[in-house]
């Protein structure tokens, strides 16, 4: 047989045998309370030992509650990750409530991690995403319509209705991660060089520094 189509041969079955994950690895155990005070490992935290474990681990209310929106995006999110529920650890799901008062917005960030999907509980959101293609898709939802985000791809939510909205929404990891655009380009630490940006968005440095001093650089 020719050396090539051996090589082809092995490629194939290596490549059917070791599927890509699209999400967060099964886990291994029925659970695994995260241990939060000890350093995450590969694959989440280490698990607090089955004899402390108790029916409160399983349960989470810190979504029960609206949140304060009075700041710049007129946003809330709260996050229901492994480091907010600990019981989630290593089971690859997670989820946020988000509120909105009117006119709010969740700026466009990615989920590097995980893909989103979303349900609008309460109000009429706007819901956007832009493909890697620069293409970009949007709907206005209402009360129980759901949306979904491909992972990594930039999306955001806007509240366009009169009064106040809220949504919740589901990843396929225990944490996702979530790059805010603006944060991330104009607020890292230390700071990403105005040339580069000046350049990168062709405008003068000025404008890079008038963005920057609003996002803490
Ligand atoms: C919404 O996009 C969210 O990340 O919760
Ligand atoms: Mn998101």
């Amino acid at each position: 047989m020719a050396a090539w189509l051996l090589f082809y041969q092995i490629l194939s079955l290596s490549i059917f045998l070791c599927p890509s994950h699209s999400a967060d690895p099964d886990p291994l155990q029925d659970f695994c309370i995260a241990d939060l005070k000890d350093s995450p490992s590969v694959n989440g935290f280490p698990c607090k030992p089955a004899s402390t474990v108790t029916s409160e681990d399983f349960f989470f209310d810190g979504l029960s509650r609206e949140g304060n929106t009075t700041n710049a995006f007129g946003t809330s999110i709260k996050q229901g990750n492994v480091l907010a529920f600990p019981g989630l650890n290593t089971l690859g799901i997670s989820m946020n409530r988000v509120d909105f008062a009117p006119g709010g917005i969740n700026p466009p960030h990615s989920h590097p991690r995980a893909t989103e999907s979303g349900v609008v509980i309460k109000g009429k959101v706007l819901v956007g995403l832009v493909t890697t293609g620069n293409v970009f898709y949007s709907k206005v939802l209402t009360r129980g319509q759901m949306f979904v985000v491909p992972r990594g791809l930039v999306h955001f939510q806007q509240n366009v209705g009169e009064g106040k909205a809220l949504i919740f929404t589901a990843f396929n990891s225990h944490f996702p991660g979530s790059v805010l655009l603006a944060t991330n380009l104009f607020g890292s630490k230390p700071s990403i060089p105005d040339d580069v940006l000046a350049k990168a968005f062709q405008v003068e440095n000025s404008i890079i520094d008038g963005i920057k001093s609003k996002f803490g650089a």
